[in-house]
């Protein structure tokens, strides 16, 4: 049966008097296509990543990512109540470390950057949602996500336990949603566990569930500081805890693990080469389910733009609302001012 009868056998009305469907007259005006439109983007559904670096004078632009800056300790305050002045609910925050060593033990250390970055934000904004990115490849000087074994490798299990105190610490410092990054496996439940000792109960775990091993992340490794290198004995890639490009069965293995363990948000992450991962995720697991725009995607468009070739205005807000449409109910993204202002703007 060719696509379309199998679609008219399915639905109501018969399409058997007219010679072929219409489906123009739906699209005639501006009002039409309003109202019939299936999709819809807010600012409800933006999150917006930003970092803070320490011992820093100014904020300053960050190169490869254009509109975004490198918070102050002083500017990040202000830079907050800003995006929240501008509509956005919900940041999630990327420290960039002057305090590195091997496990990068200043994310976790009462008074660290991670615990001083949070307690600035929450003071500045009190109602806006704080995510806590929970990483540690901006804090260690070998630039990977947790402490190396004798192979150069990431140690899983003494990664778990540096990530329930890095948890604890974030939420102590207001964070509302910590958010594990590292692709580690049983971190969901090692951070639930340290949460839940220190009686961190409400505070929530959006897990990088399906965190693929992408180019895409060129930037924000250029941004915050993590490329890998300085050891002559450690991986060059991330290739053993991030995820193969090709896995999608596997993606959903991924977040079924995860939701077990305890998480309460899943996320799919870079977003637009893994739409597909994003949609049978959604369709899976029915759990809130956030996507990554990551800095590669968003300097896509903006070197696009920059170089003539298409309207940044328009593209981002097609990106956007793809997301939502392929299933996402939240999105982290560098264009939220952007998205945010042109939502206002009409
Ligand atoms: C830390 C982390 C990364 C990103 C978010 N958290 C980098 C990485 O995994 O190398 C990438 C975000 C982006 O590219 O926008 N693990």
């Amino acid at each position: 049966m060719s696509a379309l009868k199998q679609i008219k056998a399915k639905s109501a009305p018969s399409l058997e008097f007219s010679p072929f469907a219409r489906m123009r007259r739906l699209r005639k005006s501006d009002a039409m296509r309003d109202m019939l439109r299936e999709t819809h983007l807010t600012v409800n559904d933006l999150v917006f990543p930003m970092f803070v670096e320490e011992e820093l004078d100014e904020r300053t632009p960050i190169g490869s990512l254009p509109g975004i800056y490198r918070e102050t300790e002083r500017t990040i305050g202000p830079a907050v109540k800003q995006a929240w002045n501008s509509g956005i609910k919900s940041i999630m925050l990327f420290g960039i470390s002057h305090h590195k060593d091997g496990e990068g033990s200043d994310s976790w250390r009462k008074g660290g950057l991670l615990d001083r970055m949070v307690s600035r934000a929450r003071e500045a904004c009190p109602e806006i949602v704080i995510m806590a990115d929970l990483c540690f490849c901006e804090y260690t000087d070998h630039g990977h996500c947790g402490p190396l074994n004798a192979h150069g490798d990431v140690d899983n299990d003494a990664t778990l336990e540096n990530l329930a105190m890095q948890a604890a610490c974030a939420a102590a410092a207001g964070a509302d949603i910590v958010a594990p990054s590292g692709m580690m496996d049983g971190m969901v439940g090692a951070i639930r566990e340290g949460l839940d000792r220190e009686g961190h109960t409400d505070t929530a775990i959006l897990s990088y569930a399906a965190k693929f091993a992408s180019s895409f992340y060129g930037p924000f490794r250029d941004a915050a500081g993590c490329s890998l290198g300085a050891y002559p004995h450690a991986r060059k890639d991330r290739a053993t805890y991030q995820m193969d490009p090709a896995n999608a069965e596997e993606a959903l293995r991924e977040v079924a693990i995860d939701i077990e363990e305890g998480a309460d948000m899943v996320m799919v992450k870079p977003g637009l080469p893994y739409l597909d991962i994003l949609t049978r995720v959604k369709a899976e697991f029915q759990m809130p389910t956030f996507v990554y725009n990551v800095s590669g995607e968003y300097a896509m468009l903006k070197h696009a733009a920059a170089a003539g070739a298409l309207d940044y205005d328009k593209a981002v807000m097609e990106m956007l609302l793809a997301f939502k449409r392929a299933g996402a109910d939240g999105i982290l993204t560098y264009a939220a001012p952007d998205a945010a202002r042109l939502l206002e703007n009409g």
